[in-house]
């Protein structure tokens, strides 16, 4: 394994619930990796305690953030840039939630109020975190924001309702704010599409041990895990991709690119 890939970065990761969060994983692979960070999440999600526990596991704090609103947002940002010492060089959004998908609702039978909840938590407060970014100036040149983002931005997958529309929105802000943030400070935006991963917010989905077995048929490499993800993400965070900007990241096992699979064949094969 390389060494120090992360040494003398700062930054923030927000997301990690508990220990199979791709956040957590994240956090554990750049401390390994030489970074200082902090920690946040929603104070709902802080009062579970889990968090704290990697908090102490990685020299740092948690500071409690919602990211959907800016107060927070810029608490976070001083309280972070106190606790560090410094600007960031890294932000991770690993946030995502939909009222609708938690209370099984259909995509053709949306509350429009929880659809907007969905919006605000899973895209707008990437929006949010990068705006209230830009206007405190508190990257440092050649940082490196990501967020996470999942295949349904893309195609159909009738489960994932109106979390694929606040995806699709993700991915359009990063190309947004990409553009900004380059020309104004060279920091890169990106989004990584993570195959399904077995986590609060990935099992949360309706059908989900399907849509996983059968991406793991159809991925060559098979699925991507969360420390797969950690690993990627610390790459994006260091300096070897620092001309990677404005993408959407498959990191998939392949899946993305496969029409069909031999193992999916042989299942269909007797149909009549
Ligand atoms: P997770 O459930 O461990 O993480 C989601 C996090 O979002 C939690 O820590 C939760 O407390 C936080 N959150 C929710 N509302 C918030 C708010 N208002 N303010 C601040 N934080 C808030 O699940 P996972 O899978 O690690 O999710 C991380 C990201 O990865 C999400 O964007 C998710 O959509 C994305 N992703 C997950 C996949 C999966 O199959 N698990 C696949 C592709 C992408």
């Amino acid at each position: 394994m390389p060494e120090n890939l992360l040494k003398g970065k700062k930054g923030i990761i927000t997301g990690a619930l508990d220990e199979n969060s791709i956040a957590w994983k994240t956090a554990l692979k750049a401390k390994e990796q030489g970074a200082k960070f902090v920690l946040t999440n929603a104070p709902i999600a802080m009062r579970m305690g889990a968090v704290k526990e990697l908090a102490e596991e990685c020299d740092t704090i948690v500071i409690p953030a919602d990211a959907t609103s800016l107060e927070d947002i810029e608490k976070l940002y001083d309280e972070a840039k106190e606790f560090l010492g410094g600007n960031f060089d890294f932000l991770l959004h690993s946030i995502g939630m939909s009222p609708n998908i938690r209370k099984g609702k259909a995509y053709g039978d949306l509350n429009y109020d929880w659809a907007m909840k969905s919006y605000d938590v899973s895209a707008i407060s990437f929006h949010k975190m990068m705006q209230v970014a830009e206007k405190k100036d508190v990257m440092n040149e050649w940082g490196s924001i990501l967020a996470l983002s999942y295949i349904a931005a893309q195609r159909v997958f009738p489960f994932y309702t109106d979390m694929a529309d606040a995806k699709a929105l993700l991915e359009s802000i990063t190309r947004g704010f990409g553009y900004r943030f380059g020309k104004n400070k060279k920091v890169r935006v990106n989004t990584i599409s993570q195959s399904p991963t077995i986590t609060t917010a990935g099992s949360g989905i309706g059908g989900f041990d399907a849509f996983f077995n059968f991406a793991q048929s159809m991925s060559p490499l098979g699925n991507a895990s969360a420390e797969a993800c950690a690993d990627y993400i610390v790459t994006m965070f260091s300096d070897l991709t620092r001309m990677v900007t404005m993408q959407n990241l498959y990191h998939d096992g392949g899946y993305s690119n496969t029409g069909i699979s031999e193992e999916i064949m042989e299942k269909f094969a007797d149909l009549k």
